[in-house]
């Protein structure tokens, strides 16, 4: 498990980004609408069919995931939780209605169909690859217990250009990640690694 310091340094990371650039996506830390749309684009094939789902967003910034899924869909329960109190405080203050829910929690507070996690591994400040390793394996443990049909994530890729690679950031090993979600999860793992962005999709689905 990831220890207090470490989230609440996370949390501080990115508190200093919604107070500096406001619910938008420099505010998360991504560099504009088109990736973070991208990225929303992926998770949500984990989706299966149009009718009535519910789901839960680790890391949900100030909700832009909601907003996505209302142009997609009609009908369905989101809950949003996030390690930083601003980010939830700014996602409230969007006023989504009633569908939307918001919490501050560095864990998932209710079982749904799918959950998903957009950008939560990319940070991993001066921890090591080893440390930041266990702390993804047990936020996918989370990821997994908490969905009912399935779940998604995605992680920086190691396959990244060298020159562009910082120290701050995990790149992750999409082969082993895959694996991992095989062997741990379920038979039914799809990586993604062709959206042209310097990083992968999984989505895991239980049947
Ligand atoms: C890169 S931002 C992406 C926000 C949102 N998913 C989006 O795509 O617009 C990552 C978010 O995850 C949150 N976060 C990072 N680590 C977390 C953790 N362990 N538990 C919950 N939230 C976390 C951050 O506070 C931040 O709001």
């Amino acid at each position: 498990m990831i220890d207090d310091d470490l989230l609440s340094s996370v949390s501080s990371y990115y508190t200093s980004k919604i107070t500096q650039y406001g619910c938008t996506p420099k505010g998360v830390d991504w560099n504009g609408i088109k990736g973070q749309d991208l990225r929303f684009e992926q998770l949500k094939k984990v989706i299966q069919g149009k009718d009535f789902f519910s789901i839960n967003d680790l890391g949900c910034g100030y909700g832009a995931l909601f907003q996505y899924l209302i142009k997609h869909y009609e009908d369905f329960s989101y809950q949003g939780t996030d390690v930083s109190a601003a980010m939830v405080s700014e996602a409230i203050g969007m006023n989504y209605g009633e569908r939307a829910k918001f919490k501050k929690s560095s864990n998932l507070v209710r079982i749904a169909d799918y959950s998903v996690a957009s950008g939560v591994f990319n940070v991993k400040l001066d921890q090591s690859n080893e440390t930041w390793g266990k702390f993804v394996l047990s936020v996918l443990d989370d990821l997994n217990n908490s969905s009912r049909i399935g779940f998604a994530f995605n992680c920086l890729t190691s396959y990244s250009d060298i020159e562009r690679m910082k120290d701050n950031l995990y790149y992750a090993n999409c082969l082993e990640y895959f694996d991992l979600c095989k062997k741990r999860y379920s038979r039914n793992v799809s990586l993604m690694h062709d959206y042209d962005l310097y990083e992968f999709t999984i989505i895991v689905r239980k049947f």
